[in-house]
């Protein structure tokens, strides 16, 4: 059975002195998810966002927030996103020496719960918890930067999940109309895409067309 495909934006490459009305207009545009894209200088060389800004924008839209914690040592800060408004909250396994309790953490704030990979790590290592979990978020490029190529060789990674995993899988990075089919056929049903949305004019014939 094939499963609905979800868009969902990043708005790391969203006009940020707009924030507000760039995420109403790709909400207009029918963005099924808002992805956050949380990063803290040290899991990745960049530094972007942290609660005070999730909790800003959660009065612009109803639409679940994505939010993609690339952030060490996620447990000491799910509270925080939680309560700024965040649906699903995601971690990086590379980042975390207790998965198990945060996930356990993560869930009883309410909270969908998801694991993410870098491009070089193998599905084994979060293998022992997908049970558990609510998403998978296999990385396409190396986490730090949009506007990265696609990583085709993550391409069996995904297909490897997808036969011994029925929660959302979703790809993020390099995602392009191009790119979007080969996610999909792999078994991704959740895609973010920052350049292919925000770096376009038309936000809704852009989500239309990675949709298809
Ligand atoms: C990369 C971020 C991605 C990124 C996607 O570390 O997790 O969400 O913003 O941007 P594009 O779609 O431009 O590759
Ligand atoms: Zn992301």
């Amino acid at each position: 059975m094939t499963r609905e495909t979800k868009i969902a934006p990043s708005i790391l490459s969203a006009d940020f002195s707009n924030l507000g009305r760039e995420i109403k207009d790709v909400v207009k545009a029918g963005a099924d998810w808002l992805h956050i894209d949380v990063m803290d200088g040290v899991f990745v060389p960049n530094i972007t966002i942290g609660p005070c800004v999730v909790k800003a924008i959660r009065a612009a839209t109803d639409i679940p927030f994505d939010v993609h914690l690339m952030i060490e040592n996620p447990i000491s800060h799910v509270e925080a996103f939680a309560k700024a408004g965040a649906d699903i909250i995601t971690f990086h396994a590379e980042a975390c020496k207790v998965a198990r309790q945060t996930i356990d953490k993560i869930k009883k704030l309410n909270k969908k719960v998801g694991m993410s990979i870098r491009p070089k790590t193998p599905a084994s290592v979060i293998e022992p918890y997908l049970s558990d979990l609510d998403l998978v978020l296999v990385m396409t490029v190396e986490p730090g930067f949009a506007g990265q190529k696609f990583m085709l060789e993550v391409l069996p990674k995904i297909k490897e999940l997808k036969e011994r995993y029925s929660g959302d899988i979703e790809v993020d990075g390099g995602i392009t109309e191009e790119t979007a089919k080969k996610a999909i056929d792999a078994g991704a049903n959740v895609l973010v895409a920052g350049t292919a949305v925000f770096g376009e004019s038309d936000y809704r014939k852009a989500i239309e067309q990675l949709k298809k």
